[in-house]
Formats: structure tokens, sequence, C-alpha cells
């Protein structure tokens, strides 16, 4: 089983988001997933009572969170998503040592890069894989976001090739318990999904299972 965290100290950079979509992305790829709401707000936990179907959510805290992974591991699961808490050190830390890649949602904001450097920190203490995610981005700001991600990477903080862009589908799928794909397949939101969770994929090593189509043609 590997195991993937999203981390920011920064409230609001898109950690739920990037992990249920994440979630929902495993899942309908074949993958046994299942998210670790390390947050004492549940918003994980309440997407998933929403939802009422694959993939769930369970609530966890920094002193449960190995026990939680190793019945994870023990039960079967591919890949285990850890959402966590901003402004919480500890918990991010266990988070991140929990962890085979974390991912670090940031706005492209001059005030959200400042505030990587702390989060960052988290993962080499942890030493531990880990890649800033652009999120939310406005499409009018491409130049922006080139150079805030050059600036990073001088700093030795790599960042997602790609990025993620403010889409309404991103939040209205959580009100019924879903998420961009399902609510609008082949739309721009669930194509940066994809992209994201393929090289999610690739990064920590999980082989993504062949449709059944593709075993039969075998
Ligand atoms: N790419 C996006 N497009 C549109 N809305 C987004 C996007 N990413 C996040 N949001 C919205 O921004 C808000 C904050 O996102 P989210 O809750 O995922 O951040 P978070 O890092 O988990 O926050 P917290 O630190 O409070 O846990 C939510 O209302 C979410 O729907
Ligand atoms: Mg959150």
């Amino acid at each position: 089983m590997k195991t993937l965290a999203l981390v920011s100290q920064k409230g609001g950079a898109g950690k739920t988001t990037l992990a249920l979509h994440l979630a929902v992305a495993a899942h309908r790829a074949g993958l046994q997933v299942a998210i670790a709401d390390l947050d004492p707000q549940s918003s994980a936990w309440k997407w998933s009572e929403r939802r009422r179907e694959h993939p769930e959510a369970v609530v966890t805290s920094a002193e449960q969170l190995n026990h939680l992974q190793a019945q994870a591991s023990a039960g079967g699961l591919d890949l285990l998503i850890i959402d966590s808490a901003p402004h919480a050190d500890r918990p991010a830390l266990v988070a991140c040592k929990a962890a085979d890649l974390v991912l670090i949602p940031c706005r492209a904001s001059i005030l959200d890069i400042d505030a990587i450097g702390q989060t960052h920190d988290l993962t080499t203490i942890a030493r531990k894989p880990s890649w800033v995610v652009f999120n939310a981005c406005n499409t009018s700001t491409e130049f922006d976001l080139e150079e805030a991600r050059g600036g990073l990477q001088e700093r030795g903080i790599p960042v997602y090739p790609r990025a993620i862009y403010q889409r309404v589908s991103f939040s209205r799928g959580f009100i019924p318990g879903k998420t961009a794909v399902e609510i609008e397949p082949g739309g721009r939101a669930a194509t940066e999904v994809q992209d994201l969770f393929k090289w999610v994929a690739a990064e920590i090593g999980i082989e993504i299972p062949a449709p059944s189509s593709d075993i039969e043609a075998a």
C-alpha cells in the first residue's frame, strides 16, 4: 500500500479538494483507496457521509494515524490518502512521516507562496519527497504562474509541472458528495484531476489497473 499526504500549513489551499478528487480518480481507476481525515473540521468525512459510496473517508488523529495505516494495509488497500489540517505542525509532520509522497497545494498568490517554506520544511524533516501543486489558478495569470514556479524551483522546492485551475465544478460537486469528474465528465476540471492522478501514480509507484476490456483483449 502507498500513502499520499496533502499537507499545507496555509488554510484553504486546496488540501481537501485535491484529496477527494484524487481519491475518486483512484477509485474509478480500479484501485482500493480510502481517505484518512486528520482535520478536526472533518470536511472529508462529512463529504463521505453525503456520498455514501466508495471511496470512504475515516476520521483519525495524529496519535491514531499509524494504526489506521497498518489496518488499511492489512485490509488490502492500494492507496491511503491523508487530508490534513492547516496551522497544525505536529499532525502535519506525522502525516508527512506516514507518507510515501506529499503534495503541497498552493494558491498562486504571493502570500501563499511566501508561506510554502514552512510546509516544505516539514517534508524535509520527514525526509519525504514533496511537490507543490498550484491550485485554483486564474486562467489569465499564466505568466505569473510560470514566474512563481521558477522562483520555488530556485529555492529547491519542486513544483508539479501542470496546474489545477479555479473551476466551479471543483466545489459544486462536493454538495452531493461527488467530485468534478462525476458531475461534469470530460470537463476541464476532470481532465486536470486525471492528469494529476496519473502523475501521482507514476511518482508514488502505483500501477493503474488496465480496464477490463484491455485485460480480455490481451
Ligand atoms: N481548483 C479549485 N476551483 C474552485 N474552487 C476551489 C478549488 N480548490 C479549492 N476550492 C475551494 O476553495 C475552498 C478551500 O478549499 P479546500 O477546503 O480544499 O482547502 P483546504 O486546504 O482543505 O482548507 P483547510 O485548510 O481549511 O482544510 C473550498 O471552498 C473549495 O471548494
Ligand atoms: Mg481541508
